[in-house]
Order: C-alpha cells, then sequence, then structure tokens
C-alpha cells in the first residue's frame, strides 16, 4: 500500500517535471529567433558572379552561405580549407564520409575547372576561423 502511494508521488513529479520543461522550451524566445534567422539569410551577400555558377549548376537548391541546407554551408565548407582542385574531385565525387549525418550528395559533372577556381576564391574568402 505504501509503496504504491510512493508510487504515485514519483509519477506525479515526473508529469509535472515534463510539462515545465515544455513550457521552457516553448517559451523560450530563442527557437523563434533561429527560424527567422533562416529565413533572412537565404538573402545572403554572395556575389553574382557566383551565384550564376551555383545556379548553373543547381548547387543552391542544397547549399546556403551560412547555414546548413540539404548539405552543409559553404562557411562550413571553408573551414576545411580545401585548394581547388580538391574541391573540383570532391564535387564530381562526393565524399560523403567526410560530412557525418548529410544524405550524399549526387556527382555534379557539368561544373568546369573555372567555375570551381572561381568559387574555391569566393569559399576561401568565408573563413573567419
Ligand atoms: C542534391 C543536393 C546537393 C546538390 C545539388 C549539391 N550538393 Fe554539395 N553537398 C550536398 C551534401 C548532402 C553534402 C554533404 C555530404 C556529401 O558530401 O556527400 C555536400 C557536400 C559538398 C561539399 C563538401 C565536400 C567535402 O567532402 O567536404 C562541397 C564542396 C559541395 N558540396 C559543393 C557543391 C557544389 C559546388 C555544388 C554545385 C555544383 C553542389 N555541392 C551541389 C548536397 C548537394
Amino acid at each position: 500500500m505504501i509503496s504504491t502511494a510512493k508510487n504515485r508521488k514519483t509519477f506525479g513529479g515526473f508529469i509535472l517535471g515534463t510539462l515545465l520543461v515544455l513550457a521552457i522550451t516553448c517559451s523560450n524566445p530563442m527557437y523563434g529567433q533561429a527560424n527567422f534567422d533562416k529565413t533572412k539569410s537565404t538573402q545572403s551577400n554572395i556575389p553574382d558572379s557566383i551565384k550564376v555558377i551555383l545556379k548553373r549548376n543547381q548547387c543552391i537548391a542544397c547549399h546556403r552561405e551560412k547555414d546548413p541546407l540539404v548539405g552543409p554551408s559553404f562557411e562550413q565548407i571553408a573551414k576545411k580549407e580545401y585548394s581547388s582542385q580538391q574541391l573540383l574531385k570532391l564535387i564530381r565525387t562526393p565524399q560523403t564520409s567526410n560530412w557525418p549525418g548529410y544524405p550524399p550528395m549526387p556527382p555534379v559533372k557539368s561544373i568546369t575547372e573555372e567555375e570551381v577556381n572561381n568559387l574555391a576564391i569566393w569559399i576561401m574568402t568565408l573563413n573567419k576561423s
């Protein structure tokens, strides 16, 4: 008998605790803020010459400058400090194991060496670390 009453009390405490966590999570303004920033950063400062390359090869469907989308952001990629030769290889034959948690990138063969050279220079400017 006594132990049943004790269990009920513990269960009640558990429910109360769960509700409290939920209330805090929902009222936390940071969550709304994150969503807001996501829509904002789709209008980024990508130079026109780079936008043309990203659009022509459809990279923009999966990559953004600052926020990860389907693939990592170009800022994240910049931290790897790839040379343009390495970038060319990775775009034509992606190595998904480099990005745990991401789906595989389909190989993009349409991109030219010159386009990758220009991309590489731009990506380098995003590395702020
Ligand atoms: C259908 C979605 C999709 C498209 C289109 C796409 N990517 Fe990716 N990309 C990804 C994903 C997902 C990853 C991470 C997993 C992987 O590398 O397979 C990635 C990874 C990368 C990497 C990191 C490579 C590494 O191994 O560190 C680079 C650089 C890159 N993409 C550039 C590009 C460029 C440039 C284009 C356009 C020519 C492009 N991607 C098109 C989804 C995409």
